[in-house]
């Protein structure tokens, strides 16, 4: 079983502030910091650093050479990366002093791909292998129909969730990886096991992850519903959390772990990186999240 992740790569722009900026309000930072992000990117590197076999798919410019050169680094097959006539995508990130992060996206290349791309790079894949996305990209709808003809597994984070996602059919989607606020713009509902219900009863075949922050996260399927508590941590940059926990959990699932292991990896993966700066370097390799599982 393959797995693909077709999503963004951005460059990310953090800068520490003392408060998220207001409206109106100038406020001046003493630092900035370049890293590599996207969350297609940074879900990606998840799942190889958690040692998963993983194609990353979608679009950069000629700016976004770094991101070939950490998918070398990473062991993330880069071969569907195009290179396209426009600016690689980028983010303004502000964290402040608790943390707490804004983030402005331009998608740029992200938002190039095109239909024969898309069957393209499909075309290199089967029925039951794993298709990854978010809503960082152009062409979801398209690609979600043409995934679910091959009988692939689509696993879905809809984030950032917006109007974009109107067009696709969701009850082509195999596993969801939401967070509550997601949730709730999902389904309307704003309590964990209201958004839950809901999608159980939307969406009665798949699987749900609902992640909750420090809460926790829940999984749901037809059959069984687990909780698995967050591991406390004193956090520095909360970025590219979800994704940690989105492509550990993906991996543990491809490579067969009960879902009860899959759940404390994953959420050990997400603390981990959120007591680190910025999206990919924070993702830590599976040798370190397991060695923090001991402890
Ligand atoms: O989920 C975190 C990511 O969201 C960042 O790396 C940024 O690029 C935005 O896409």
């Amino acid at each position: 079983m393959k797995v693909l992740n077709i999503g963004s790569m951005n460059l990310d722009h953090v800068y520490s502030v003392d408060h998220i900026i207001q409206p109106g309000e100038t406020e001046a930072t003493g630092q900035v910091t370049l890293y590599l992000g996207g969350k297609g990117m940074n879900q990606s590197c998840a799942l190889a650093k958690a040692g998963v076999e993983v194609y990353q798919g979608g679009m950069i410019g000629d700016d976004g050479q770094p991101f070939l050169e950490a998918c070398n680094e990473y062991g993330v097959h880069s071969d569907f990366i195009e290179t396209v006539d426009d600016k690689t995508g980028h983010t303004i990130i502000q964290i402040d002093k608790h943390a707490q992060n804004s983030i402005l996206l331009y998608g740029g290349a992200n938002q190039r791909l095109t239909e024969a791309y898309v069957d393209s790079v499909l075309s290199h894949f089967e029925a039951k292998d794993i298709l990854l996305l978010q809503n960082e990209v152009n062409l979801l709808p398209y690609i979600v129909d043409k995934a679910y003809e091959k009988g692939m597994q689509i696993a879905l984070n809809p984030s950032p969730f917006n109007e974009k996602l109107d067009g696709v059919d969701m009850n082509k989607i195999s596993i969801f990886l939401l967070n509550e606020v997601e949730g709730k713009q999902l389904t309307g509902f704003t309590d964990s096991q209201s958004i839950l219900s809901e999608m159980r009863s939307r969406f009665p075949h798949a699987r749900i992850v609902l992640t909750l922050g420090v809460d926790g996260a829940i999984y749901s399927d037809e059959e069984h519903q687990y909780f698995q508590p967050s591991f406390p941590v004193k956090a520095v940059d909360t970025t590219a959390a979800g994704d940690t926990f989105t492509g550990y959990f993906l991996a543990g699932l491809a490579e067969g772990l009960g879902i009860s292991q899959i759940l404390k990896m994953a959420a050990k993966a997400s603390a981990i990186a959120v007591t680190r700066a910025g999206a990919v370097p924070s993702i830590p390799y599976r040798s370190e999240v397991e060695e923090a599982l001991k402890e």
